[in-house]
């Protein structure tokens, strides 16, 4: 855990004009910088960021964000890396609450990434220029249906058939470091070393910075093994990376889902015919850590197995590793080719039209998983019934609750001729029908128990706009801001205890995970456009915007305290309590009357 405190003094101390412009191109337009948005294709800029609010927000696609927002979301890169990516730029070594690795301890890991990535760069380059200079490789390739581009694209080299070609990648042989990415093997007792990787096509593994951080090698004629990878490493832990992502990113963003398929020639022959949304898992069944890397891009996962025995079998473990995460705004299917195809043959073979074809008519993780246990148990006879529910439930619970999950109940309660109820049971799920459910779904959306209404709104903008005005308002209204369990009063309290640092990009990732996160992104993303209905910049700040947000929050008090009037009225004033709080109530709202039309407003 990263203390809370370090991000928020974090997004105080960098500045995410400096961090965006370095990817993209930003030019001054007003109080705000433009530029062509990274994050979906477009010719006019709508991509805004605000040096004042610290947040970006895309017009166009809608992506927005603080610092870290944008790092994650642009290098694909987890909170605590983005958090980590920060820290360094600015010279500031990231706490931990907890007690992962000390100080020391990273700094050396870190190190140490640099040194491999380094060394693994060089030999890439070199790789590269050795695909070049070799026509029986390039004779390879072409053969494979590759295109020069595409070949390009994804960096791909060729290793001699020498064992120590790399002496002429690296002025030092003998550097440890050769070793340690995984390039060079070395015989301990002969003190003699060699190329991992010789008479190989090369295909560099980048993570999703762009960093080479290991090879797959595949033999030019027969051989065995057919391909060879890099050992893992301090940089490469195979059951985590992906293959072709970092090159697919903007084609996942622009075509709204990433395929997953088996091997590194699917994702180029793919690419190259149209598919670059395409990855592939490095020989290893695909993990959950696979899955939350690729849910972090895309809401839409297309696994493509081959359609064998081997390729079922796959595709049921990416289920497995995908039940845990798939909520309900996620889609993940199956698609299942022909069984003597893999992707790259059939898409050279029926072309791309059939392939998309296939994407949309792709198999939805619900039904692939009632099928396959169906496949398993007899339904015909009670003890298959009682078998088919035996082996849905450890996959029920795996599933978030939610509407997919009461779903799935019920088809598999269908199936073995059960009701609903008898299924849930079983699981260990509470039973709900599911009007229940759909109100339950709707629940994390609202806000705050009180819907919110035009005035709350109001002085929620003004707040999220111009922090700087929460001073300027009546000590008593401040408090009575700060109290109860609205929005307002989180933001009120949130505001307090971070005090001068609560700029709209400091609240977003406050209320990140909590239940105002949408509405808070939204007044953060409303603060940066200069032509919202209420309060232009140019107004903010101003004494007369602290007079307008003061008034503001009067007549809400007055409202709240006109609406608790009329409830308690409405039932009837019968105890002393009730009658005691009406007048109390009564009192009230005569003096915020009073201080409302004194003050002109
Ligand atoms: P495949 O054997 O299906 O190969 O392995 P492929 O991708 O279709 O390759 P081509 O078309 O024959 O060139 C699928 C993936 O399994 C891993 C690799 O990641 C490969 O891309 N694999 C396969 C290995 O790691 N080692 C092997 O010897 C074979
Ligand atoms: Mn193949």
């Amino acid at each position: 855990m990263i203390p809370q405190g370090f991000i928020t003094d974090l997004l105080h101390r960098v500045d995410i004009v400096e961090i965006v412009g370095r990817y993209v191109q930003l030019k001054k337009g007003g109080a705000n910088f433009l530029g062509l948005c990274p994050f979906h294709n477009e010719r006019s800029p709508s991509f805004t960021v605000s040096p004042s609010k610290q947040f970006f927000h895309c017009f166009g696609c809608g992506a927005s964000g603080n610092a870290i927002g944008f790092l994650m979301e642009y290098s694909g890169l987890s909170f605590p890396e983005a958090v980590e990516e920060l820290a360094q730029g600015a010279g500031l070594s990231v706490p931990r609450e907890q007690n992962g690795p000390s100080q020391h301890e990273r700094v050396q890991q870190r190190a140490e990434s640099v040194a491999l990535t380094d060394v693994l760069a060089k030999a890439a380059q070199y790789y590269r220029e050795q695909l070049r200079g070799s026509p029986r490789a390039i004779e390879y390739v072409k053969n494979r249906g590759l295109t020069g581009e595409i070949a390009r694209r994804f960096g791909l080299g060729y290793a001699p058939d020498r064992w120590d070609a790399l002496n002429g990648a690296f002025s030092n042989y003998a550097a440890p470091e050769l070793v340690r990415a995984g390039l060079v093997i070395s015989k301990e007792d002969e003190n003699k070393r060699y190329d991992r990787f010789r008479d190989r096509i090369m295909f560099p593994i980048r993570n999703t910075r762009g960093d080479v951080i290991a090879f797959g090698g595949r033999v030019l004629d027969r051989g065995e093994p057919k391909y060879l990878n890099s050992p893992e490493t301090a940089v490469f832990q195979k059951g985590s990376e992906l293959y072709g992502l970092f090159e697919a990113r903007q084609a996942i963003r622009e075509r709204g889902y990433v395929l997953v398929v088996e091997g590194y020639m699917d994702v180029v022959a793919l690419a190259q015919l149209g598919f670059a949304n395409a990855v592939a898992t490095l020989g290893t069944a695909c993990s959950s850590t696979h899955i939350v890397k690729l849910l972090r891009q895309t809401d839409r996962i297309v696994f493509s197995f081959d359609g064998d025995a081997a390729g079922r079998k796959a595709a049921w473990r990416a289920l497995e590793a995908s039940l845990s995460h798939a909520a309900d705004d996620k889609l993940l299917s199956f698609l299942f080719l022909p069984s003597e195809h893999d992707p790259d043959s059939f898409v050279r073979e029926r072309g791309a039209e059939a392939f998309e074809q296939e994407v949309s008519t792709a198999v939805p993780l619900s039904r692939f998983l009632v099928d396959e246990l169906q496949r398993a148990c007899d339904v015909e006879t009670a003890e298959g019934r009682a078998r088919l529910i035996h082996d849905a439930v450890p996959l029920l619970k795996s599933l978030p609750d939610g509407a997919l999950r009461m779903q799935l109940v019920e088809s598999i309660a269908t199936q073995a001729r059960q009701p609903a109820e008898a299924v849930a049971q079983a699981a260990g799920f509470k039973v709900r029908t599911p009007s229940e459910f759909a109100r339950r779904k709707a629940a994390p959306a609202r806000i705050s128990r009180a819907p919110i209404d035009d005035l709350e709104m109001r002085v929620l903008r003004a707040l999220v706009a111009a922090p700087e005005l929460l001073s300027s308002i009546d000590e008593a209204d401040r408090d009575w801001l700060a109290s109860g369990d609205s929005a307002l009063a989180d933001l009120v309290q949130t505001m307090r205890e971070v005090s001068d640092a609560a700029s709209p990009a400091v609240l977003a990732t406050l209320f990140e995970n909590t239940a105002h996160a949408e509405l808070f992104k939204k007044l953060a993303v409303e603060s940066l456009d200069p032509h919202r209905p209420t309060g232009a910049p140019a107004l903010i700040a101003s004494a007369e915007a602290a007079l307008e947000l003061q008034s503001a929050v009067r007549k809400l008090r007055l409202k709240r305290l006109s609406d608790e009037s009329t409830a308690l009225a409405a039932a009837g004033l019968h105890d002393e309590g009730a009658l005691q709080r009406f007048k109390a109530i009564t009192a009230q709202q005569t003096e915020l009357r009073r201080l409302i039309s004194s003050s002109g407003q």
